[in-house]
Order: structure tokens, then sequence, then C-alpha cells
């Protein structure tokens, strides 16, 4: 990763204003008080509980806990490590990027990629010689032919322990290189072996075109019928998808999303050339984002079991929230998109998107299908589950439409429809500004909301994000801070963390801010800063504050045995009135 300096950080952080760059994704409110608020984009919701407090420059989600400066934002919702949302906001902004190319993770990358590019050169050789020909039949087997083959790169890994290991030592790549990428795994005696021996390889390439990474299908029927490179410097499942890098140029106008490889393969081949799948994983936020920077349109093609029933209403889901159309494919008497083109053909197939289903038709059928409409109770039942989806809808037009919809289909008078869908729609708005109102009372907040930093002894914790709220407001408070307290008597890890890293920061003489951090800090880390500092704290009697939170540090531990004296203390920090309540 290159290292950039503060200088630059800061500039960036300087140059992008937090409100102008969160405004270009999420609907801000006009100010009130200090704050302004949106529909957090990081998890669902009806009403506002993300705010951006423009003089502080920081986001914070009352709801989700998620929180960070404007660079946490970019990493978050563009799915960007930190030095590439640096450089994502600095080109924003115009601003020169450092050079930074003698680094050593970049180069480690640099060399990553020329290895998967070569590796995926040795596979796809493999198939078109003599000892392609077990792979060449399957390929043949399942219809796929050369000019798609040569399409998607696709490949064969020779049936051999270390054929790919022997010709990438012999191209100069070591075999900690190797093991990085994930081309060879360490045998229990020692040795190393090829991950893929026997398989169809497809490669997975990138939307720059680079290959970050593998997916193997063996030959036939077997376990594990894939096998996918494990996360690595470059490839993370859940924020690519396979076949986006070729679906990018299509003119179709909407992106087909299917669950399996072949699928996609077999999609492409009959012509429709927008098909991408989720290389096995279920379908993520960050590959919604992925799909919807080149498509608003999705057309969801999931195999018809239940599984990928389940799947498709999550894909919805996740869809909708970024507002991308989903239409919904439904067919019977095949497995999946490969089997109906092979069954039926690309016409039939055509015919099926053409004559799909919007997800919300889709979801309405899907209540109807639950009901015998014929019984009076259970059209009931029937219309109550249809105006509690309808009045979620936002747009009022919507709401009128599908409601006359559900009473057409019901058989009941529109008006009493509407007029159930509109009462609906006012309690689902009270309850949700009540969760709202529950979810940002103090007490809610007390735990992080990434659960591997939950607090074990809240209590202490209080304290300890006392103390790291005034050192972060107040750095010349450190000297005395270090004297007194300890980094070993936290009892949150995550507040140690945040606490030594500012502490290392105040004695660098660097500055602090939450823009200088981000490479030191996770995301949660990151959210966890910002919900402390968040909190109200009084600055005019900052030192004594934070003896009485050094205090109550040392006396949770049982540490200092001069503070024993538990209902004295307590008494003090009573009188004093303040400290955390
Ligand atoms: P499928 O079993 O539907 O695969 O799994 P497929 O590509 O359609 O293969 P065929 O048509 O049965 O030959 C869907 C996807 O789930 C992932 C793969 O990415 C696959 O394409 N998967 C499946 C795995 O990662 N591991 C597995 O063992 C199975
Ligand atoms: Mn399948």
């Amino acid at each position: 990763m290159p290292i950039y300096p503060d200088s630059f950080k800061t500039e960036v952080a300087e140059k992008n204003s937090i409100e102008d760059v969160i405004s270009e994704y999420v609907v801000l409110s006009k100010r009130s008080g200090t704050n302004r608020f949106g529909l957090c984009p990081f998890h669902n919701e009806k009403t506002p509980s993300f705010s951006v407090s423009p003089s502080r420059q920081f986001f914070h989600c009352f709801g989700c806990g998620k929180g960070g400066d404007v660079v946490t934002f970019i990493m978050e919702i563009e799915g960007l490590t930190y030095p590439e949302a640096l450089e994502f906001l600095a080109r924003r902004a115009n601003i020169p990027i450092p050079v930074a190319d003698n680094d050593a993770e970049t180069k480690k990358r640099a060399r990553m990629y020329a290895l998967n590019k070569d590796a995926a050169r040795y596979f796809y050789e493999k198939l078109r010689s003599p000892e392609g020909e077990a792979g060449r039949r399957y390929i043949a087997s399942r219809k796929i032919s050369a000019a798609t083959a040569t399409n998607f790169g696709l490949g064969y890994a020779p049936d051999s322990w270390t054929s790919l290991y022997d010709a990438m030592r012999a191209k100069g790549y070591s075999e900690l290189e190797m093991l990085d990428a994930d081309l060879i795994r360490k045998g229990k005696n020692g040795g190393f072996y090829d991950t893929f021996r026997n398989r169809l390889v497809f490669p997975v390439i990138d939307t720059t075109g680079k290959v970050i990474g593998f997916s193997g299908r063996i030959l036939g029927d077997g376990e594990p019928k894939y096998l996918n490179t494990k996360e690595t410097l470059v490839f993370n499942k859940g924020r690519n998808l396979f076949g986006l890098n070729l679906a990018k140029k299509s003119k179709a106008g909407y992106i087909i999303l299917v669950e399996g490889n072949v699928d996609v393969v077999s999609l492409h081949q009959a012509g429709f050339d927008s098909a991408v799948a989720s290389l096995g994983t279920s379908f993520t936020d960050e590959q919604a984002r992925l799909i919807s920077r080149y498509t608003d349109e999705v057309v969801l093609a999931y195999d018809s079991d239940g599984a990928g029933l389940k799947a498709a209403q999550r894909g919805i889901g996740i869809l909708e929230k970024l507002n991308v159309k989903v239409k919904v494919l439904r067919w019977e008497g095949a497995k999946d998109p490969d089997d109906f083109i092979k069954l039926k053909g690309p016409g039939a197939f055509r015919n099926l998107i053409e004559n799909s289903e919007s997800q919300i038709d889709y979801r309405l059928l899907n209540i109807k299908n639950k009901y015998d409409l014929s019984i009076a109770e259970q059209k009931v039942d029937y219309l109550k589950e249809c105006t509690r989806l309808v009045a979620e809808f936002p747009g009022n037009v919507e709401r009128q439409v599908y409601a006359i919809r559900v009473a057409e289909i019901a058989g009941v008078g529109q008006e009493a429809v509407i007029k159930e869908v509109e009462d609906q729609r006012k309690r689902l708005l009270r309850g949700a500004r009540a969760r709202t109102e529950r979810e940002i009372r103090p007490e809610k907040l007390a735990q992080p909301a990434e659960r591997d930093l939950r607090y074990d002894n809240p209590e202490s914790a209080v304290a300890e994000e006392g103390v790291v709220r005034l050192l972060f407001l107040e750095p010349s408070l450190a000297g005395k801070t270090r004297e007194k307290l300890e980094s070993d008597d936290f009892t949150s890890e995550a507040l140690k963390h945040l606490y030594t890293v500012i502490l290392s920061r105040i004695d660098e003489h660097r500055a602090l801010s939450l823009s200088l951090l981000g490479d030191e800090l996770s995301g949660a880390e990151m959210s966890l800063l910002v919900n402390v500092i968040s909190k109200p704290e009084t600055l005019s009697s900052a030192s004594d504050t934070i003896d009485d939170y050094i205090l109550k540090i040392k006396e949770r531990n049982g540490r200092d045995s001069s503070f024993s004296d538990l209902k004295g203390l307590a008494d003090k920090m009573k009188n004093k009135g303040k400290g955390y309540k």
C-alpha cells in the first residue's frame, strides 16, 4: 500500500468538503442545528439517522453505528482501500497524487497481477495442447464453443501436482509469490502442490482487465464442484463479479445476474452479453454498487430452486436500496439459465426477459401464491400482507397504482384498499420515527456497533472512551495521562488501540485529525472513534475530568489500592456533576 504523507491527506480532506462529497450519494436535509441528516446508505432505513457534521467534517449513523471522515465514507461507499480512496478524492479535487512507486505493497500487487496473467496464459495454452484433451472434451459436453472459450480466456489445469508450479518457477516467480496468489498450496509434508488440478479454469478478470483470481470447475461430478482463489492481496470475491469485464461493454442497457459461471458463459454465447455471476458468494452490497456503476436495471435470473428464490429476494432488497430497477425471471422445467437455453433456445430466454415482471409484481405474486383467495379468511390475510408491502413504497403514485392492482386481484373495492395502505403507511412512519429516537438514546450507544469490538466491561469502557475523547480534543493532556494511565489499564482492546495511536501521534508532534488516522485504524475502529468523539463533553475543566476518568478505570481494574474507597469515589464523581451519564 502506498504510504502518503500527512500533507497530502490533509489537502485531500480540506479540498473535499464532506457535505459536498456525501451529497453526491445521499440526499441531505438542510442544516438543522449543526448537522445535516439523510437516509443512511449503509443500512436499510426509512427515516434518516445518518448525520453529517460540516463543522467537524465527519459523518455518523445513529442506526448502524458507521462513522468516519470523508475518506472513510468513500472507502465504504466505493469499496476502495484507504490509499485508493485518497487517490479517488485527490482526482475529484484535482490534487496531484504523490508518486509512491517504489513502495513495497504496490510492487507486490504488480507482481501478483503479472503472475496471475502468466498463470492464466499457461492454463489457456494447456487447454489447447494435447494435455488439454480432457478439458476440451468437457467443454464440448457443455456445448461451449471454441470461440466462447477464447472470449472468456478459459483454460485447463493439468492433472498433475506441480505443472503450474514448475512453469511459474521457470518464469522466475518465487514459492512465496505463488502461495500469496493461492496458485500453490502447502502440503502436510511441507512440499507444495498446484491449487488447481484437472479442472476447467475460469479466470476472474476485473473491470480494468487484470486477472485477479481463478475459479476451477471439476470435469464432471465430484467435490468440491468449484475451487476458487481464496482472498489475496488482489482478490476479494465479494467485491467482484464474474463476467463484468465483458458485460460492462454490453449495449443491452441492463445486466443479467445469474448464479453460476457456466450460466454466464452460456448466456454470452447465446447473445446475452451482459450476464454476470457473483462468484459463489451470496450477493453483496459491494457487488450491487459495482453493478450500479454500469447500469440502473438488473435482470435476476437465479436458479429456479428454493435457494435461488431466497437469493433473488435478497438481491432485490440490496439493489432496490441503490435505486436499481430489478426484474425477476421465472421459468419452469429448467434448473438454471444454461439449462433453459439448451432446452428452449435463446429466443425463449429473450421472451422471458421481455415479459419479466418488475420486482413489485413478483413479490405480490409470491404473496398471492400463499393464499387461496376463494376462502374469505385467506383473502383477508392476503390483503393484509399486500397492503403492508405496498405501504412501504415511498412514491404516492406507486402506492396508489399497486393498491388498485391488489384490490383487483382480490376482487374488492379500490377505495378500501387505498385507505388501508395509507393507514399502514402512517403507522410505519410513526414506528420508524420512534425506533430512530430510541436508537439515539445514549445508553443504546454504549456498545460499539461492531460485534467484535463489544465491551466486556461497559462501565470501565465509558471512562476509557472519555480518556480517548478528551485526548483527541485536548492533546495537551497527553503528558499527565501517560503518567497516570498505562495502555494495559484499558479493558477494551479497541479503545486501547485508539489510545495508543492517538498518544503516539501526539508524541511525534504530528497533527491529530480524523483524516490523518485513516490508515492506522480499521473501518470499525474509525466508526468507534467518531462515535466516541461525538458524545458531549465539556472542555472547560478537561484536566479534572480526565483525572476522574482515569480514577474510574483504575478503580474498575482494582489495580490502584489507594482508590479502593468506592463509595467515596462515587460521591466525588456525583458531586462534580459530570463524567458520564
Ligand atoms: P452452481 O452449482 O449453480 O454452478 O453454483 P454452475 O456454474 O451453474 O455449474 P453447473 O452448471 O452446475 O456446471 C453457482 C456458483 O457457485 C459457486 C461457483 O461460482 C458457481 O459458478 N460455487 C459452486 C462454488 O464456489 N463452489 C462450489 O463448490 C459450487
Ligand atoms: Mn448452475
